[in-house]
């Protein structure tokens, strides 16, 4: 835990009066407490679901995850479908749509455009506040009609990554995809609100390169990971190759092709 998750105080609470139970629910499992004057932040039920609210002055608005409107959606319908650099990154092509685990999942909207291109995916995420929006943001669109069948794709973990990867029970990942916090240093709106809320929750992912050595040895056929377009590489193995766009880069590090699957 960095010392910013340490000096983080959160507390739940209900928006309205049918989500007080639902609140007690969310407050016993994470362990926070349900009246916190001092908190730094708010976890509220809502009627739109589970968000997280920053508490004090100059706060973001709240973030929650929503794959039914909003902007993640918007990039399902007008995104560029398989033409996006994810979709190259983790080696969508014709006939090829490989098992991937997001081992460093957030908010999930790179695992639910993955999943929306017709990846299974696994994902895995260990800040449980992040993880409570995110398997929130799950359940709401599980019924969904349009979004539902993208969402049952999507399988969510809760804990760390490099344990859960060095534990993999059963079939492996072909291609596991990192997308660790980089530590960023600008405060201005080019930063998202979401990446300003998580800092203080997240801290920087400093066991960034034990993850990557993790998922090297599990991944069958590839490891990606997202990069701020002129960040260094994760310390460790060199990426074969990389692919560059506006403002991410993805380090491909590559151990086998991936073959379209044969037709039944
Ligand atoms: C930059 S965010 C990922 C954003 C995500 N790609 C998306 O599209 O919403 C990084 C996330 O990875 C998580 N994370 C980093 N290292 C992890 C690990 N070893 N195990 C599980 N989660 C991890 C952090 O808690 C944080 O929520």
């Amino acid at each position: 835990m960095s010392e910013q998750q340490a000096g983080s105080r959160i507390r739940v609470e209900a928006l309205t009066a049918s989500g007080q139970d639902q609140a007690a629910q969310w407050a016993a499992r994470l362990g926070l407490p349900l009246q916190d004057e001092e908190a730094d932040f708010a976890l509220q039920v809502t009627d739109e679901g589970l968000q997280l609210q920053q508490l004090g002055d100059d706060a973001p608005g709240a973030v929650r995850v929503d794959f039914v409107e909003g902007a993640v959606a918007h990039r399902r319908l007008f995104g560029g479908g398989t033409g996006q650099m994810i979709a190259k990154a983790v080696g969508i092509q014709p006939g090829i749509r490989p098992r991937v685990l997001d081992a460093t999942a957030g908010l999930g909207k790179d695992a639910f455009v993955l999943a929306s291109l017709g990846c299974e995916m696994s994902l895995i995420e260990r800040q449980p506040i992040i993880a409570a929006l995110l398997e929130d943001g799950l359940s709401r669109g599980r019924n969904d009609r349009d979004v539902g069948s993208i969402i049952n794709q999507m399988r969510l973990l809760t804990g760390n990554s490099i344990q859960l990867i060095r534990d993999w029970q059963g079939e492996p990942p072909q291609v596991i995809y990192l997308d660790p916090m980089f530590p960023h240093r600008e405060k201005t709106a080019l930063v998202k609100k979401e990446m300003r809320l998580f800092r203080p929750l997240v801290g920087d992912d400093m066991d960034a390169p034990a993850l990557l050595e993790a998922a090297l040895a599990l991944a069958t056929h590839r490891v990606v990971v997202k990069r701020p377009r002129k960040a260094p590489c994760i310390d460790g193995a060199k990426p074969g190759y990389a692919l560059d766009g506006k403002s991410s880069r993805y380090d491909i590090y590559p151990k086998k092709a991936l073959k379209p699957r044969p037709v039944e």
